[in-house]
């Protein structure tokens, strides 16, 4: 079906197509990502063109962003207000494990996904937060399952640091633009190594600005491995894993 020699685009393939974004910076000014409303819905009628049904904003919430959960409520709600298309969006964000972490955490001031029940995280990309572990076990513990961004981007990151953090309950949310080399080439055979063994749970686009990660999405460089992995990536990550997930919680934990 794929011939060997052929590499394909993101968008050739129509990954976007019937997909959920779990992971992007377009909740507008209050973090690296899209800088104003504008770009916001300029985003957003892009992902509703390519067919993105479901769209999951993460800001982010670390020592560098100290948002406060109500100001990115209140920032949601008006971009929500603003907004008419047909996109579903939901409120979320992307928790670095830093040092105010602990705070944000026991005063339970987080901005969960699924039905409350996960939360995505984050760490530095060249070290190991303190922790790292004992951190995540405790946000298990608290009955939430911890969702770790980009796992293929953590430089200090292998594959027995992956078979751990799996093994603990784990779940791991892949950066599509990862496979494109965007982040370089050891994220990208990170990436690939990940997804081919059925690693991810999630995917996401973590958009901060549309132009590049339109250029990425018009990267020729998957192969039909790839792409038949991230196919069925796809079939996985659909709303109803949350539900899958629900259940080994209620056993794991408790
Ligand atoms: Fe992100």
């Amino acid at each position: 079906m794929w011939p060997f020699s052929h590499h394909y685009s993101l968008d050739e393939i129509g990954f976007l197509n019937g997909s959920v974004d779990y992971h992007c910076h377009i909740l507008p000014g209050v973090d690296d990502g899209v800088r104003n409303l504008e770009k916001s819905l300029a985003a957003l009628s892009y992902f509703e063109e390519a067919g993105v049904t479901e769209v999951w904003l993460t800001p982010h919430i670390m020592d560098d962003f100290p948002n406060s959960t109500h100001s990115l409520r209140q920032g949601y709600n008006k971009l929500r207000a603003a907004y008419n298309g047909s996109l579903i969006m939901h409120l979320a964000s992307e928790n670095m494990i830093d040092s105010t972490f602990e705070q944000r955490f026991s005063d339970d001031d987080l901005l969960t996904m699924g039905d409350g029940t996960h939360l995505l995280v984050e760490t530095s990309y060249f070290n190991p937060p303190m922790h790292l572990y004992d951190t995540l076990d405790q946000i298990r513990s608290h009955g939430l399952f911890p969702v770790l961004a980009h796992p293929e981007r953590y430089f200090y990151m292998n594959v027995k640091d992956y078979d751990r953090l799996k093994d603990m309950g784990v779940q791991f949310q892949l950066s599509i633009m990862s496979l494109t080399g965007m982040y370089g080439e050891e994220a990208a055979v990170k990436a690939r190594h990940l997804l081919w063994e059925d690693k991810y749970d999630f995917y996401g686009s973590d958009l901060h600005r549309l132009s590049l990660f339109r250029k990425a999405l018009d990267a020729k460089v998957l192969t039909g491995k790839d792409v038949n992995a991230l196919q069925k990536l796809k079939l996985k990550a659909h709303v109803e894993s949350f539900e899958t997930v629900h259940e080994s919680l209620a056993w794991n934990v408790g």
